[in-house]
């Protein structure tokens, strides 16, 4: 199984960004936690970074026939990117949504998700460990 990992704008700034609500780990320490997963649950697992909305549509037209699945962390794009909703929707591939802080539980503004509307369960609040729970969901739909 081939699981694509996609990841907003900022989460590259992992470490660095809010460490109050993203905590202290860097974004590479998110990929070395992401490929420990993937070797313990035994997928195929490649992660992607952009700061760049259409980059992400991009990834996520090219799933077809590559991937099993999408997990994506839109980020900031979760709550303004009818373009990648569309794109989600565009493909045949399982997408599981994940944000690394509760986002329900934060501003009006992120109340809203976009991408969520087109993926089959959303993991939020539960840090580096809604990835896997992500991985995992996938691994059993397969
Ligand atoms: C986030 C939540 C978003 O609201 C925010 O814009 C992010 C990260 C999360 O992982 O908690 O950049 O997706």
């Amino acid at each position: 199984m081939k699981i694509l990992v996609i990841n907003g704008p900022n989460i590259n700034m992992l470490g660095m960004r809010e460490p109050n609500v993203y905590g202290s780990d860097s974004y590479v320490d998110l990929l070395d936690y992401i490929q420990n997963v993937a070797v313990e649950e035994g997928v195929s697992v490649e992660c992607v970074q952009s700061n760049h909305e259409g980059d992400l549509v991009d990834w996520i037209q090219k799933t077809p026939g590559v991937y099993d699945g999408i997990v994506i962390n839109p980020a900031a794009y979760t709550h303004t990117s009818i373009a990648i909703l569309d794109a989600l929707k565009a493909v045949p591939v399982l997408a599981v949504e994940v944000h690394i802080s509760d986002v329900s539980k934060r501003e009006d503004f992120r109340q809203i998700s976009y991408a969520g509307m087109a993926c089959v369960k959303t993991y939020m609040g539960l840090g580096f460990a809604g990835y896997r729970e992500a991985i995992r969901f996938l691994k059993e739909r397969a």
